[in-house]
């Protein structure tokens, strides 16, 4: 067969925003052809590439970035789903960055993505992990998502998995291709408002290269309170850095190896000795 998909070998270091990750053979599908056709040998979904750590051998396995009509938005108001009170949207491709979502959303004066204001996903990844912050996730702001499995394409309502705090319950496997919105009729002033909110929440935030936060907070608490109480900050292994600014952020200082940034939270974890569980995927 003739591949119809775009596919290059690229570092994953340059895909992900950590910067670290060996070579991979990207597939840039945006046609449920090029999906079927990049899905038939083993494969793994990239999104924003913002809260991933590949390892430094590479990959065996194929990776998918949505493009094309899978990165397009259909914000329209769809009239028999949307009422006063909510407006649904038409489908919006998984491979659309979220940042900018967010902020045509906000133009709009559609209220339900604001507190996500920040976080440098693809659409489809922000669902796959169930992204947020304490103003909101994801799969608060979700109608229906349509969903690549074992071949079919289905539609789904959000309550169909099991979600929960930075999981989705999807199966591994199942491709997130487009999801529809439900959101609030609002004014851009106030989710501008909302926005800022939520985005002040994010200052105290190190703005060199990270994958966000590496542990997910257990019930209750931050885990960057913890890191920073046991006098962690500032711990490094080899290239990779516990910020000095927030303890739940890896810090590539230039040239960190996947390595570098395991052991370091390994090192972090034996040291708090506390299972803190990892808010990165590991690709390896
Ligand atoms: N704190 C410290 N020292 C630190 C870090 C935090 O004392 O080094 C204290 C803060 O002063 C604050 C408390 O711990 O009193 C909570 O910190 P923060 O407000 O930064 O929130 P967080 O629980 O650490 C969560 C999300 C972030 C999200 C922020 C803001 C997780 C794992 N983290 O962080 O999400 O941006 O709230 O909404 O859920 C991410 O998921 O990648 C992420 C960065």
């Amino acid at each position: 067969m003739t591949a119809v998909a775009p596919v290059r070998r690229i570092p994953m270091s340059r895909l992900t925003t950590l910067g670290v990750g060996g070579e991979a053979e990207v597939w840039s599908v945006g046609t449920l052809e090029e999906l079927r056709e990049a899905t038939a040998q083993p494969y793994r979904v990239l999104g924003g590439g913002s809260n991933l750590v590949v390892a430094d051998a590479g990959l065996g396995e194929r990776v998918i970035k949505l493009v094309g009509g899978y990165a397009e938005a259909d914000l329209e108001r769809d009239p028999q789903l949307s009422d006063e009170h909510v407006y649904v949207t038409g489908w919006i491709g998984a491979g659309k960055a979220l940042p900018a979502l967010v902020r045509t959303l906000q133009k709009r004066g559609l209220s339900g993505l604001e507190g996500l204001v920040g976080i440098p996903a693809a659409v489809g990844g922000a669902v796959w992990m169930n992204a947020g912050t304490r103003f909101g996730e994801m799969f608060d702001a979700l109608h229906s998502l349509e969903v690549y499995y074992r071949g079919e394409v289905r539609v789904y309502a959000p309550d169909a998995f099991p979600h929960r705090y930075r999981s989705s319950g999807l199966p591994q496997g199942a491709v997130v291709t487009r999801v529809r919105l439900r959101l609030t009729p609002s004014t851009p002033e106030e989710v501008e408002a909302r926005m800022q909110g939520a985005d002040l929440a994010r200052k105290g935030q190190p703005k060199a290269r990270t994958a966000g936060c590496a542990f997910k907070n257990p019930p209750g608490e931050s885990a960057g309170r913890l890191i920073d109480r046991a006098g962690l900050k500032g711990t490094r292994v080899g290239n990779a850095m516990i910020s000095h600014e927030h303890g739940n952020f890896v810090i590539n200082l230039g040239g960190a190896t996947a390595e570098d940034v395991i052991t370091l939270l390994r090192t972090v974890q034996e040291k708090l000795g506390l299972p803190l569980e990892w808010e990165y995927e590991l690709w390896e």
